[in-house]
């Protein structure tokens, strides 16, 4: 009987899934096996809800932006009983491995199919960037070029006005969209969670801006920094007197076609993943290093991205019971790539305020 691969997405959709899974299904069927879209997530697994994908289905979907093979999260998957029911069908259906594409939530449930007997590879697809293995997750560069399109826009009523626009990005606890973004869009101040900084600093820089003749100004504050952007548009416009608007971009962020660097890293990847499956590994996922597709473990992954992201959110514990299972060399190893993703973020803000300042 032929051997099925299975792919899916889970969680936020991203630009560039859909070109994934052309990827994945076109790679995986020239090499001789059949190949099952399962529908919303896990979800599919455990409702039996899949289709069989052919060269001519993945036809005409490379630029288009979301799924269509759907998305959901499922939260049933996080108990065992879930994951060996999910077992028992892909048994039942002759699958040799699945494929997922997701963000870090999804690689977990990648992980205890792994160690239930399923392979699973998966393919890092989530806006944020965060998932601190990989360079570059697909979605990051197409959601990027959406905001400063947005933020162009934005700067040229703020401009005829003489206002400031504050705008708040997506990215959960992460200020990569943000950052980038900011420089890219010249942006006045740029409030990140990985970076503490003074209110009263943006306040000034904004005078001393105004001071100077600057007569627009833009504030990007990524979504980590919680529950402030309104409220510091407020503070922004009694403290500086300038006029200020508060936009959200929100999902608008997350949809739309893919970019050229999103479509040609989904391709990659994809046939990555195949390849990967097909040497025999499992529990590992493709991420970009130095321009290569490589494997990485997943729960080491997890880990990483616990004791990277433990530093500057107080919501995210240190993993120190986890790091138990890993040599001193493994940690020592974890910790200084989380360092050497803290300081090309230190890097980027040492920039922005390099390019912005308009005190001297
Ligand atoms: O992880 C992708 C992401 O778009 C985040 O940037 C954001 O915080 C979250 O998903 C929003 O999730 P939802 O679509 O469930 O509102």
């Amino acid at each position: 009987m032929q051997k099925t691969i299975g792919v899916l997405t889970s969680g936020g959709d991203a630009p560039g899934m859909n070109a994934a899974v052309r990827a994945v299904t076109r790679a995986a069927i020239k090499k001789g096996f059949r190949v099952v879209g399962i529908r919303r997530g896990y979800n599919g697994l455990l409702n039996n809800d899949m289709v069989e994908l052919t060269t001519r289905d993945v036809a005409d979907i490379i630029q288009r932006g979301g799924t269509e093979i759907f998305t959901a999260r499922c939260k049933e998957f996080r108990e065992w009983e879930y994951v060996l029911k999910a077992k028992d069908i892909c048994v039942r259906d002759n699958f040799a491995g699945i494929v997922v594409i997701g963000g870090d939530g999804s690689f977990r449930g990648a992980a205890d199919l792994s160690k239930a007997g399923i392979p699973c590879v998966g393919l890092p697809g989530t806006i944020d960037n965060d998932i601190q293995c990989s360079e570059y997750t697909i979605g990051y560069d197409t959601a990027m070029n959406t905001v400063m399109e947005l933020v162009d826009k934005l700067r040229d009523t703020s401009h005829s006005h003489e206002r400031c626009a504050v705008v708040e990005v997506m990215g959960r606890n992460a200020g990569h969209i943000a950052l980038n973004t900011g420089v890219a869009c010249g942006a006045t101040a740029i409030l990140v969670p990985e970076i503490e900084f003074d209110i009263e600093d943006v306040i000034q820089k904004i005078k001393n801006a105004r001071a100077n003749g600057k007569e627009q100004f833009i504030v990007i504050v990524a979504e980590g920094v919680e529950n402030y952007s309104e409220k510091l548009a407020k503070t922004i416009q009694e403290k500086t007197g300038v006029e200020t608007k508060f936009a959200r971009l929100a999902h608008i962020v997350r949809g739309g076609s893919p970019s050229l660097a999103d479509r040609l890293l989904a391709a990659r990847m994809g046939v990555a993943a195949v390849d990967m499956l097909m040497e025999g590994m499992e529990n590992v996922f493709v991420c970009e290093r130095d321009g290569k597709m490589v494997p990485a473990d997943i729960q080491e992954a997890i880990v990483m991205d616990r004791m990277y992201k433990s530093t500057f959110t107080p919501s995210v514990k240190y993993p120190e019971e986890a790091l138990k299972t890993y040599s001193p060399e493994k940690i020592e190893y974890m910790m200084n790539f989380c360092v050497m993703r803290e300081k090309e973020i230190k890097e980027l803000i040492t920039t922005a305020e390099d390019i912005s300042n308009y005190s001297v």
